[in-house]
């Protein structure tokens, strides 16, 4: 098993440029499967992820291959395997996306259901109450959802749930309509950049969807789709993580080829603690030279600050001049990363959704162990600035979400290593 080890202390400097979005890139992947002819996908970021994917796809009747320069191509060759399978599902949730596209295109799907992961629970009732709305046939069977329409029906859908919106709901069900018999409405969709990424893919293709980026998203269903050739989005969690970097180490980094406007609730935050953060040209200057201030976070969907950032600006609070408070209300049990940065030398204590953040002076660098993509970052932030050594193991966990992370990382002047461990653990 490879694990991270990182000698703390060394201030970032440099440049490090983003890479495709994960949470973009995957469903877009999902959504060649509505389409006829060759599908050309660039800026995709090279993770265990996207090779997951890939490897769904190619399991569903699709030839992929991946160019020199990272662009993948694709080509739907043959409808008649529509499963989805437990093995693949449950190592990535992303793999419900495919559901939708299937459904429309083939009239039929069966995907596992997901499992619980580090981060909570994974429901997909509004994904499943969404393609009943289009007139899906939906049944449970032995552990996998199995859905058949012979033809979708375009309608009104409420898609809001208990935590708001749902991202992959919204796209699922997006790309279900796509092919329905007439006009689909989906009222508390969800507004996260990758959301609209997924809609521009498909209008690429020769669909026509209209309000993607906002709660009110309108589809007019077409009879088919085309191929086309399309540029993935900048991955917002990977520009959110290194600005966190820069900050952590009071050091000055330059992050191109990043959108500032994905990212407005957390450079809100990070300015507010004392973060230099500033737009030059398209790029982000990131610098911090003093101990920040405490402040209050709370994560929301899109524009609100990101769940998927609350892991990373609790690393960095750890370190404040105060008591702040953390409040996750997409995943209530997301806190996986608590008890390891405590091993740090952090003081966070936790009560129910929330996490009260008692900064100190300084972080000791110890053995600790990831358990959810995000976390796994937010415990590479603490080790580049805890005193001493931090080995970091579990670190599959980052290679599902961040490319070449540690060389971004080598090459801003951290001092981080991988190794391997025959130990398994
Ligand atoms: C997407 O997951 C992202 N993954 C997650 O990123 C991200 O944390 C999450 O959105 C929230 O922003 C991908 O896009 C592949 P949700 P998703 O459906 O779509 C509840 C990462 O680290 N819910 O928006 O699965 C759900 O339990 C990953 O890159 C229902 O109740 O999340 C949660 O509390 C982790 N019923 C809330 O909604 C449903 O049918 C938001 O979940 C679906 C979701």
């Amino acid at each position: 098993m490879d694990y991270l080890v990182i000698s703390g202390g060394k201030r970032l400097r440099g440049k490090v440029e983003i890479s495709g979005a994960k949470n973009a890139a995957l469903p877009i992947m999902a959504g060649v499967l509505l389409c006829e002819g060759e599908v050309t996908l660039r800026n995709v970021p090279d993770l265990m992820d996207v090779r997951t994917m890939e490897h769904l796809l190619n399991k569903l009747g699709v030839a992929s291959r991946r160019e020199a320069d990272g662009t993948l191509k694709f080509r739907v060759e043959d409808e008649m395997n529509c499963h989805a399978d437990y093995e693949l599902v449950r190592r990535m949730r992303a793999s419900v996306c495919v559901m939708g596209p299937m459904l429309a295109k083939r009239g039929r799907a069966q995907v596992s259901m997901p499992g619980g992961c580090a981060i909570g629970d994974r429901p997909i009732n509004l994904h499943l109450s969404g393609m009943a709305n289009l007139g899906a046939d939906v049944d449970l069977v032995s552990g996998d959802v199995v859905l058949k329409a012979k033809r979708l029906t375009g309608t009104e859908i409420f898609l809001g749930g208990p935590f708001g919106s749902s991202v992959t709901a919204t796209v699922n069900v997006m790309m279900a309509a796509v092919l329905a018999e007439g006009r689909t409405i989906i009222e508390s969709a969800a507004c996260e950049p990758e959301v609209a990424d997924v809609a521009n893919f498909l209008n690429a293709c020769g669909a026509r969807i209209s309000g993607q980026g906002s709660p009110r998203i309108t589809i007019e269903g077409v009879k088919q789709l085309k191929g086309c050739d399309y540029t993935v989005i900048p991955d917002r969690i990977e520009a959110g993580t290194f600005i966190m970097a820069g900050a952590i180490t009071n050091g000055e980094v330059r992050i191109t080829n990043c959108r500032l406007e994905h990212l407005l609730a957390v450079v809100d935050r990070l300015r507010r603690i004392g973060v230099n953060i500033e737009r030059d040209g398209e790029d982000i200057l990131v610098s911090s030279s003093r101990r920040l201030d405490p402040v209050e976070v709370t994560s929301q969907p899109y524009p609100g600050f990101p769940t998927d950032l609350q892991a990373q600006i609790m690393a960095l609070l750890c370190l404040a001049d105060g008591n702040s408070i953390i409040t996750e209300k997409i995943y209530p049990d997301r806190f996986m990363h608590v008890a390891e940065l405590n091993r740090l030398g952090a003081k966070l204590h936790k009560e129910g959704p929330t996490v009260i953040v008692e900064g100190v002076k300084k972080l000791i660098g110890a053995p600790v162990m990831a358990s959810d993509l995000r976390a796994s970052a937010a415990l590479v932030l603490a080790g580049l600035v805890a005193k001493g050594e931090t080995r970091i193991n579990r670190v599959y966990h980052i290679d599902r979400g961040y490319e070449k992370f540690e060389r971004k990382l080598q090459n801003l002047g951290a001092d981080i290593e991988r190794r391997s461990d025959a130990s398994g653990e």
